[in-house]
């Protein structure tokens, strides 16, 4: 098995490095997979206080693997937990996560960095929901965390226009904590990936709890309905030709149904 992501443990400092760079780390059942693993494993090492999660300086992630999921039908989607099945580990592991986003943070990329705890951006970064273009919506969290993280009518504009973001705007926004040149990116998160660990890891899970909570409210009513239309999306003849026409090369036609 390839390895999708990497994973390097530097003192109390776990980094985690996506790797599909041929596909700009397009996560697929594999990578999340292996992801969910390291997770595991990180928990379970009491020494480990702090996470960081990286792509290359290309793409954090350009989404979930459209060629992987362009000929699902809706009961491979719903009956197989589309989403569920292996990128909740993230939401429920209990140590900090910090997302150091250099490049595109698309669909389930940007999805993803937002299931992190924190977000740090290069200054190249650029963060996105475009599943509108695929026929499809969010469906591993956007439509839920990024109105709650940058308000609803920028999450709208986003999300039904597909348009992408910068880091200027991201940070404004609310949906970035801190910005760096792209070169320095990964040095920053590090650093204060072990300001974090340096703490008590109980306060720290505490804290992280806690801070959850307060995001979290009514969260999980909108995430299962959000899930159960993304499976429902596999049913519409736009999702077919969406993403064939993204894995052909070749503009869309769409026929609203
Ligand atoms: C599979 C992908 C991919 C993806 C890129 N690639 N994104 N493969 N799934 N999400 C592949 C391309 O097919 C190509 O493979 C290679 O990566 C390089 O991509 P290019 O398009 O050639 O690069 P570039 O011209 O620089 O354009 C970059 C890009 C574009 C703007 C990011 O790749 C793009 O639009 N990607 C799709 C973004 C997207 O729609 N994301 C949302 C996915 S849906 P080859 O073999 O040709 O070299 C989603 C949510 C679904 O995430 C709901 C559940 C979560």
């Amino acid at each position: 098995m390839n390895d999708e992501i990497l994973l390097e443990l530097h003192d109390k400092v776990a980094l985690i490095r996506l790797n599909r760079p041929q596909v700009l780390n397009a996560l697929n059942d594999a990578l999340m997979d292996q992801l969910g693993a390291a997770l595991d494993k990180i928990e379970a090492d009491e020494t480990i206080g702090c996470v960081v999660i990286t792509g290359s300086e290309k793409a954090f992630a350009a989404g979930a693997d459209i060629s992987a999921m362009a000929t699902y039908s809706y009961m491979d989607a719903y009956k197989g937990d589309f989403i569920t099945r292996n990128w909740e580990r993230l939401k429920t592991f209990r140590k900090p996560v910090i997302a150091a986003v250099s490049g595109v943070a698309l669909g389930g990329g940007c999805e993803l960095a937002m299931m992190c705890d924190i977000v740090f951006a290069a200054d190249n970064a650029r963060f996105g929901q475009p599943e509108v273009k695929l026929g499809t919506i969010p469906g591993a969290g956007g439509t839920q965390r990024l109105p709650r993280a940058v308000g609803k009518t920028k999450a709208m504009d986003l999300c039904l226009t597909g348009r992408l973001m910068s880091a200027d705007e991201a940070e404004r926004a609310g949906l970035v904590a801190r910005i760096y040149p792209a070169d320095q990116l990964l040095d920053e998160a590090m650093a204060a990936a072990r300001q974090v660990a340096s703490y008590s890891l109980p306060v720290l899970m505490m804290l992280k709890e806690s801070v959850n909570r307060a995001f979290e409210g009514p969260l999980n009513e909108g995430l299962l309905f959000e899930r159960r239309t993304l499976h429902a999306s596999f049913a519409l003849a736009d999702q077919k030709e969406g993403m064939a026409a993204f894995v052909e090369k070749r503009k869309p036609n769409f026929t609203n149904r």
